[in-house]
């Protein structure tokens, strides 16, 4: 059993790369970049493969392998299903929302075996996951569909802060406001499935809330003073949330917009800068922990991605507020290559097993070790 669990994960793993390369591959020609699109529906794709196909599978695998069980499994391999569903030009909103579901049972699970705000959060943001592919699956336009995929992955990411920051000791106070910031954007879901543009707009004073409280009560302000990869874990997680205050500032003044530049702003802020940047914060241990590895892999070179993906966003947000396409196209090819570079770097420091730290760690009840405070 152990071996079939094991052996899964890497075509799921496969095919959530094929997803995220796709995508890459579908946003710039989206951007303007007059490359061959090899399969007609690569562009239209673009959001639904990096959400549910490349992140969706990640965090599905991640669960699966932090509960220890096979039928968890079930979730990502549907929404692999879905990729390549989503390829083939076939239907691929049942799966989706098959897999989201299969998330959600995932994450009852594990609030049954660990209830607390950090596992109910991340149970929420498996709900706004299944929401989203619902809506999806009743034909809404993605525009429409997509602040609830934002709800779920900033959610699954903000769940996953609060479980990282329990060495804090937070309760009273920091745990209402932050009940406070998720019940606002809960609002602003519920408010655009009838009044779309004010209620995204109160999504973006939740993610503006979210931002804050990240930069106020997140374990990364103390662990940023530290060295090797617990700074730059902690670097990348408030360099995020700057994006996600951002984003959400953003997402405010353009809550209206369904295509086009603003709407690329709005949305990347927080997909790329927030998203992101938390995924190569938390790669370095996922990624190990997903492939069976007990070490932290860390290399200062790790910082280049990052500071390339930040540095790159800024020239597409400006070049998409100033009408600056030039800026605009560049910046989302270097956001790409930045991606590129980090996977790079990653499998390079995964393969020579390298830990600066070399902390092992039990792994949390969300698969990953804590970094010493
Ligand atoms: C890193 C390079 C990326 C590039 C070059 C890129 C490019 C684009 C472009 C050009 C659009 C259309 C915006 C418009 O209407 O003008 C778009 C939409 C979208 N992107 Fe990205 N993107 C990237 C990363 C991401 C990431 C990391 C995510 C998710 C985590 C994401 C999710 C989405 C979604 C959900 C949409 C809306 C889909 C729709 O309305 O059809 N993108 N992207």
């Amino acid at each position: 059993m152990q071996h079939v669990r094991s052996t899964a994960r890497f075509p799921l793993m496969a095919l959530g790369l094929l997803a995220l390369l796709t995508a890459l591959w579908g946003g710039l020609v989206r951007l303007g970049w007059a490359w061959p699109v090899p399969l007609p529906t690569l562009i239209v794709a673009h959001g639904p493969l990096m959400v549910c196909g490349f992140l969706g599978t990640l965090i599905g695998v991640e669960r699966a392998v932090a509960l220890g069980a096979l039928w968890p499994y079930g979730a990502p391999l549907l929404s692999a299903a879905g990729v390549v569903a989503l390829l083939a030009g076939l239907p691929a909103a049942p799966l989706m929302a098959l897999g989201s579901l299969g998330l959600v049972a995932v994450s009852a699970v594990v609030v049954h075996r660990q209830c607390g705000l950090a596992t109910v959060t991340m149970a929420l943001g498996a709900l706004l996951w299944v929401g989203g592919n619902g809506l999806w699956l009743v034909g809404w336009p993605l525009a429409q569909v997509v602040p609830w995929w934002s709800g779920f992955l900033v959610l699954t990411i903000a769940g996953e802060r609060l479980e990282l920051s329990r060495v804090l000791r937070l309760s009273g106070l920091p745990h209402g406001l932050f009940v406070l910031a998720v019940s606002l954007w809960l609002a602003g879901l519920l408010l655009l499935l009838t009044v779309f543009t004010p209620g995204v707009r109160v999504t973006g004073v939740g993610m503006v809330a979210l931002a804050w409280w990240l930069l106020q009560y997140d374990v990364a302000r103390r662990t940023v003073r530290q060295t090797g990869f617990t700074r730059f874990m902690a670097v990348c997680v408030l360099s995020g949330s700057g994006w996600l205050g951002v984003g959400g500032a953003l997402t405010w003044h353009f809550a209206g917009s369904v295509a086009g530049p603003s709407y690329d702003a709005m949305l990347h802020a927080v997909f790329v800068g927030f998203v992101l940047a938390m995924l190569f914060g938390h790669g370095p241990l996922v990624f190990p922990a997903i492939l069976g590895r007990a070490l932290t892999p860390y290399h200062p070179a790790l910082y280049g991605p990052l500071v390339l993906l930040h540095a790159s966003l800024l020239l597409r947000v400006l070049g998409d507020l100033l009408g600056w396409w030039p800026g605009r196209q560049g910046g989302g090819l270097l956001n790409a290559l930045a991606v590129l570079l980090f996977l790079f770097i990653l499998a390079g420091v995964l393969r020579r097993g390298r830990s600066s730290l070399g902390w092992r760690e039990a792994p949390s009840s969300l698969g990953v070790s804590q970094p010493p405070v």
